[in-house]
């Protein structure tokens, strides 16, 4: 089978690092892509020192320019993307409430969380479209589960719902094409955003989502997963 190609969104560090890891040592090339053009080489650079096919490109999934921009380096270089991982989030904005908006984090949420990763999904999907096996991960979280969020995090909660939503419209609209788009949950992990009081590592947390990135063709899609098990919306 000819190399198949990945991308991570938000990956030079926290879970999108470790995903970009794993699924270069399962043989992937991996386009690492992220807004900080140092750090984004350097992680690059380190993972090519361990012989893996790590390419960074710079993205920020709010500007549509670089995500063109990088559509055009895969297509060049790769001809098509097999893997997406729409890792990129912001602001779990605990404490907040729903009572007393703060509209600059609600709006910069929904931008990163929700609409980048559907203009990321949009600006690809032509690549994603050339591949035999496309797969779609949306990195979500439980606090964006209707049935099982709990108070405290509105902006947060709100883009992740969000993104579950268009998870279940992605899936179907491309089932036929044998595209498999799912959400998933990592769970608690330590990372920036997650803190070091988390009980998970982010080696576990990324298992779920290369799970998802690398099901096969008659894996599930239009679901939402934790650790490879189904959770509720
Ligand atoms: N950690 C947890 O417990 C947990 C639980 C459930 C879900 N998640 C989800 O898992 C994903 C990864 O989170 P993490 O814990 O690894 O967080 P993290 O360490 O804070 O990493 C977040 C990554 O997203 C990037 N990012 C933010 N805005 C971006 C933008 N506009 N364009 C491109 N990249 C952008 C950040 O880059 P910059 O340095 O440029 O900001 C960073 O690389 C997120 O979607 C998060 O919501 C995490």
């Amino acid at each position: 089978m000819k190399k198949q190609t990945a991308l991570v969104t938000g990956a030079y560090r926290g879970l999108g690092l470790e995903t970009a890891k794993q699924l270069a040592e399962k043989g992937y090339s991996v386009v690492l892509t992220g807004r900080n053009t140092e750090k984004g080489k350097l992680a690059a650079q380190k993972m090519q020192s361990q012989n893996l096919d790590v390419h960074f490109h710079f993205m920020d999934v709010n500007n549509l320019g670089s995500i063109e921009t990088v559509k055009d380096f895969i297509e060049k270089k790769f001809g098509k993307l097999d893997v997406l991982v729409n890792n990129a989030g912001i602001h779990y904005d605990q404490g907040h409430k729903a009572t007393k908006p703060n509209w600059k984090i609600i709006s910069e949420a929904t931008n990163t969380n929700f609409l980048g990763a559907w203009k990321v999904v949009a600006t690809l999907l032509e690549l994603i479209q050339k591949s035999e096996h496309g797969r779609i991960v949306n990195v979500s979280s439980g606090a964006g589960s209707l049935q099982d969020m709990t108070p405290g995090t509105p902006a947060y909660s709100a883009s992740k719902a969000a993104m579950n939503v268009l998870t279940i419209q992605l899936a179907s609209e491309l089932k036929q094409e044998g595209i498999l788009v799912n959400s998933v949950c990592p769970g608690w992990v330590r990372t920036d955003m997650g803190g070091g009081a988390a009980p998970r590592s982010v080696e576990e947390g990324a298992s779920g989502i290369v799970w998802a990135a690398t099901l096969e063709d008659d894996g599930p899609t239009g679901g939402f997963f934790r650790d490879g098990k189904e959770i509720k919306w």
